[in-house]
């Protein structure tokens, strides 16, 4: 069956590359229809020039939204990692989908992530060199109501995969594996 998972938090959360580890944790499961659509990797294609003002954000969002239905709707599961800020354009694009929607949060503390700060972006919108940086000078509404919450800033990658892919099965969205001897000690 084919579903949306949205990945959801701060910048530097881990957002695509548990997008990425999930991915290929469902090939090696047999699904072969999957798409990620990548937040940094969006903008730019379908929403290059767009900017970060609650607008431009709403639109790149709605955009992601609307490329995931359909690729859904066509038996594709699709992975987006977009930060997502705003709770009211999740709920609008979950409510769109006739395929299940299934929120992910990935939720390091903003601690956490200045702290790694893997593209020293914390680091300039901290000394204010960059403007409306989430989490530090913009808004990020942590979903209240997400299917499956991993916290990255303590878990490691294989361990919120783990928990992702055992959220999918708990949904009835992917089977559990059958036992194999790899799954035996
Ligand atoms: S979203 O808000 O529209 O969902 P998106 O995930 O596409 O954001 O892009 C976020 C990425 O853009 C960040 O990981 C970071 O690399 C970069 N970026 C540049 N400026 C900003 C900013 N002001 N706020 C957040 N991210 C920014």
């Amino acid at each position: 069956m084919s579903f949306i998972l949205w990945f959801t938090g701060l910048s530097g959360a881990g957002k695509s590359t548990l997008a990425q580890s999930v991915s290929k944790a469902l090939r090696e499961r047999g699904v072969t229809r999957l798409e990620v659509l990548d937040g940094d990797e969006v903008r730019t294609h379908i929403s290059a020039g767009l900017g970060f003002s609650r607008e431009d954000r709403r639109t790149n969002i709605l955009r992601i939204g609307y490329v995931a239905r359909l690729l859904a709707r066509n038996g594709t599961v699709a992975i987006t990692a977009a930060i997502s800020p705003y709770t009211e354009d999740r709920d609008e694009v979950r409510a769109a989908s006739t395929a299940p929607f299934v929120e992910v949060f990935a939720a390091a503390s903003l601690d956490a992530v200045a702290e790694r700060d893997v593209k020293g972006l914390y680091k300039k919108a901290f000394a204010g060199e960059i403007t409306n940086f989430t989490g530090v000078s913009d808004p990020y509404e942590a979903p209240s109501k997400a299917e499956i919450v991993v916290d990255t800033g303590v878990e490691t990658v294989a361990e919120s995969t783990q928990k992702i892919l055992r959220g999918l099965e708990a949904l009835g969205l992917i089977a559990a594996p059958r036992a194999t001897s790899e799954a035996r000690p």
